[in-house]
Formats: structure tokens, C-alpha cells, sequence
């Protein structure tokens, strides 16, 4: 076992040992050590985090507070399995979820990732409406496990050649930039809501769906948000036929959008909430918090790994809580997310290719359009941007090949948050101006 020794290297080796259905890459950048949203590469580059890892630096990379807490608890117990056994991390963390979610009286489920905690959530929610059919949303994402993977609404060609659950609709969601009902804000009549009704009355047996699943800010669409009585109404909706309301803050929860949970910016009450990337800062763990009664409809083994519950794992997440907590970060992420958000709508005038800036708190889209009249999509610009942030040292992914994410970690210092803005501009008028040359698009591949 050799350690490499060039970023060439490493993307060779790469190549040789991992699938391509594990990855969809963007720049080559090789990381080997982190810190707040600083990452070096194996050749000592140093990278602005604008990407939080994929969300899931929420309290920033390497966080003392959750460096200490695996440290302690590595030293004192790795793991005893909570499926036998009451270790005591889990229980703490378990209580702390139900004590900061907007759920009344909710039971906690762990597993390892976003994926299992939604394949975990259509089992629950099966089993306590006794109803099989899931509603979701078009453009979606859910996770890569057999389940996840079968209500996601991304066009994912997986499921094609692997086949997938039945009994799945979707709708399309809330999206005031993109409507799909082709309407504009001004002439709206929430013909998004009026759909679901529709639904109703002809193609779906409202009486036989069990839940609705919803990503309360849409991520990997490209950072969608509703409009602010959107999920009021549906829920109405919901609650007159018995459906559940999954709600997925795998990638907007834990304070990304200024609230621990995306959807209390909306005003209802989930009853399934299903968290994971920034939970454990780094480490695997996933979490289904859900009433109580629902929660208790799975016999026993019904939904749990050996690893779920681990403790190293759970003093993670509880650490990532109290810094969330004690640093203040939810009015943290809402008021650097309010600054990012003006600052992008500043370049926003100087720059014909973006299209439109959305998002709430430190969960925000930039979105890439050839023409503002038509807003057809930029990819190639997109794949160039995301390059020569690269070379100018800021990583940086797009959303549906064209939407850019920003989602620096909620702890990023001040000067550094506007050092990466003066990057990404930087790029996107290097784009404009034609200074990036065509054969960077092979080099991108992204999603
Ligand atoms: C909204 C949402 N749900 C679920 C998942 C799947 O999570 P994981 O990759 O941890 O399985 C993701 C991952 O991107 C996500 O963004």
C-alpha cells in the first residue's frame, strides 16, 4: 500500500478501483487535511469550502468541539451495539433530536445515511397508515438504497436498469423562477397546490397514499424554494385524507437555512423528519425522528443496523448541537446567508449569466442562464465556472448542470466568505469574457 504521491496519481488509482456508480466528479482535488472551510490538497494547494462538503460541514471541518468529543470517545468505547445492548451516546443524542425538533412526542431511529433514513421513512410510514402508495416530487433526491432510490424524482437512470418499488407518483414542486405550470409569480393561483387536488380527483386513490415526501427546500434541483404558504396548503390537503408529511433535511437541516429545520420556516408540523450529512460532522449517522406512534409500527429489527447508534458517531452529533447552540449559528447562518445572498444579487446586475439567486440562510443557488428572457440553462458555462473556481482555489459543484451551490459552512470567517465571492466572480467573468477555453468541459463531469 503505497501512499500517492500527486493528485495525478491519486485520480489514476481512482479510475482502477472505484465504480463509476460512485461518483459524479467535479475537479481533482485530492484533500488530505481540512479546517473550518479551509481544505489542503496532497500537494499543500489551499481550497475555500464553498461546498461545505456536500453539506455537511455545518459547524466547518475538523471542529475542535467535535474533534474532542471523538477523540474521548474513541478512547473510552467505539462501539457496543445498541440493537442488544443501551449504550449511553445514542440515548443523549436521541433526546436532544426530540427536544429540538418540530415534532410533539417523537421517537428517534438511527442508521449510517440520507438514504437509509428515507428508506427507513417509507417503512414507517407504510406501516402505520397500512397504504402503500408514496407521493414525491419531481426533480427529488432521495438517496441511493433500493427505496430511497425509488421515489427520487431526478431523472435516474439507475432505476431503469435496476427496477424499483411501485406504487409512486409525483408532482411537480413549487418553483416560482422555473414554474411548471408556466405561470409567473404575479398570475399564480398556486396551480401547484391545485394539482395535487387534481391528482386526486382522478389518477391517484388519495385514501391509499400514505405519505408525501418533501425536501422543504429543494437541494439538488438546484436549490428551490417554496413559496412561503405552499406547504400550508398541501398540508391541508394531506390532513383531510390521512397522508403523512416525510419531510428530508438531510441536505437543509441541522441550521443550514438559518432554523434547525428548513420546514419551520413554513409553518407546519412534519410528521416524519429524516436527517443525516451534517449530523455526526463528518461521521456516518443518520436519524428518523417521528411520532411516537408512528415510530412504533415496525416490529421489532423492523428498520436498525448493528452500526446505528454507534458512540463515537452520536458524541459527534451531540457536539455538533452544542456548537450550533453555544456559537450562536442558526442567526449565524441567516445573517451570512443575507450578506452572500445580496452580495450574489450584486453581481448578479454586473453579470448577464446569472439568471436568478435563491435560497434561505447559507443554502443558496446561483442559477446559470444563457438568456434571461427564455432562462435557458448554462451548462457548459456551469462546468467552465466550476473549473476555474477550481484553478483560482474555491471548490464549488453545480445542481442540475447548471445551478451553482454555495453552502459554505455556518462557522466560515467573514473575510473568508468574501474571499470566495471575490473567486466566484471572478470566474464567472472569466467565463463571460471567453478567458476559459473549451477543453475544461471534458474535465467536469458534475450532475
Ligand atoms: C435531500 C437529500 N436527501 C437524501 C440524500 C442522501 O443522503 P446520503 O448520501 O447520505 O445517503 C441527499 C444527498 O445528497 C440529499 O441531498
Amino acid at each position: 500500500m503505497e501512499y500517492p504521491r500527486s493528485k495525478e496519481e491519486v485520480v489514476e488509482r481512482y479510475s482502477r478501483v472505484f465504480p463509476r456508480s460512485a461518483r459524479v466528479t467535479y475537479a481533482p482535488i485530492a484533500a488530505v487535511r481540512a479546517e473550518n472551510a479551509r481544505v489542503w490538497d496532497i500537494e499543500g494547494r489551499e481550497y475555500i469550502d464553498f461546498l461545505s462538503d456536500a453539506a455537511v460541514q455545518n459547524v466547518g471541518h475538523n471542529n475542535p468541539r467535535v474533534v474532542q468529543a471523538i477523540r474521548e470517545q474513541a478512547e473510552r468505547l467505539v462501539h457496543f451495539t445498541f440493537i442488544y445492548g443501551f449504550p449511553v451516546e445514542p440515548l443523549l443524542l436521541a433526546e436532544k433530536l426530540a427536544e429540538i425538533a418540530p415534532i410533539r412526542a417523537p421517537k428517534v431511529s438511527f442508521g449510517l445515511s440520507g438514504s437509509d433514513a428515507n428508506d427507513g421513512a417509507i417503512k414507517f410510514a407504510r406501516a402505520y397508515t397500512k397504504r402503500r402508495t408514496i407521493l414525491s416530487y419531481i426533480r427529488s433526491y432521495y438517496g441511493a438504497t433500493y427505496g430511497s432510490m425509488s421515489i427520487t424524482g431526478l431523472d435516474f437512470e439507475v432505476r431503469s436498469v435496476v427496477g424499483e418499488l411501485s406504487d409512486v407518483h409525483y408532482i411537480p414542486y413549487p418553483n416560482c423562477y422555473r414554474c411548471p405550470f408556466g405561470k409567473e409569480p404575479k398570475s399564480c393561483k398556486m396551480e401547484c397546490v391545485s394539482y395535487l387536488k387534481e391528482k386526486f380527483e382522478g389518477e391517484v386513490y388519495a385514501d391509499g397514499v400514505a405519505a408525501l415526501f418533501a425536501e422543504p427546500i429543494q437541494g439538488d434541483a438546484g436549490m428551490v424554494v417554496p413559496p412561503e404558504d405552499y406547504f400550508r396548503k398541501v398540508k391541508r390537503i394531506l390532513d383531510e385524507h390521512g397522508i403523512l408529511l416525510v419531510v428530508d433535511e438531510v441536505q437543509s437541516g441541522m441550521g443550514r437555512s438559518g432554523k434547525w429545520f428548513a420546514i419551520e420556516h413554513f409553518g407546519v408540523e412534519p410528521d416524519i423528519i429524516t436527517l443525516a450529512k451534517p449530523l455526526g460532522g463528518g461521521l456516518p449517522i443518520s436519524a428518523i425522528i417521528g411520532r411516537g406512534e408512528i415510530m412504533d409500527s415496525l416490529p421489532p429489527l423492523g428498520h436498525t443496523f448493528t452500526l446505528s447508534g454507534n458512540p463515537v458517531a452520536s458524541r459527534a452529533a451531540l457536539a455538533v448541537i452544542e456548537e450550533i447552540e453555544e456559537k450562536g449559528l442558526l442567526r449565524r447562518a441567516e445573517k451570512l446567508g443575507a450578506y452572500t445572498k445580496k452580495r450574489l444579487e450584486e453581481m448578479k446586475e454586473e453579470h448577464e449569466l446569472i439568471g436568478d439567486v435563491r435560497g434561505l440562510g447559507l443554502m443558496l443557488g446561483v442559477d446559470l442562464v444563457k438568456d434571461r428572457e427564455t432562462k435557458e440553462r448554462a451548462y457548459e458555462e456551469a462546468r467552465k465556472v466550476v473549473w476555474r473556481a477550481y484553478e483560482l482555489g474555491l471548490v464549488l459543484a453545480f445542481l442540475q448542470g447548471n445551478v451553482l451551490r454555495i453552502q459554505p459552512p455556518l462557522t466560515i470567517e467573514e473575510e473568508l466568505l468574501d474571499e470566495g465571492l471575490n473567486r466566484l466572480e471572478k470566474a464567472i467573468a472569466d467565463v463571460e469574457e471567453g478567458k476559459v477555453p473549451d477543453s475544461v468541459l471534458a474535465k467536469v463531469q458534475g450532475w
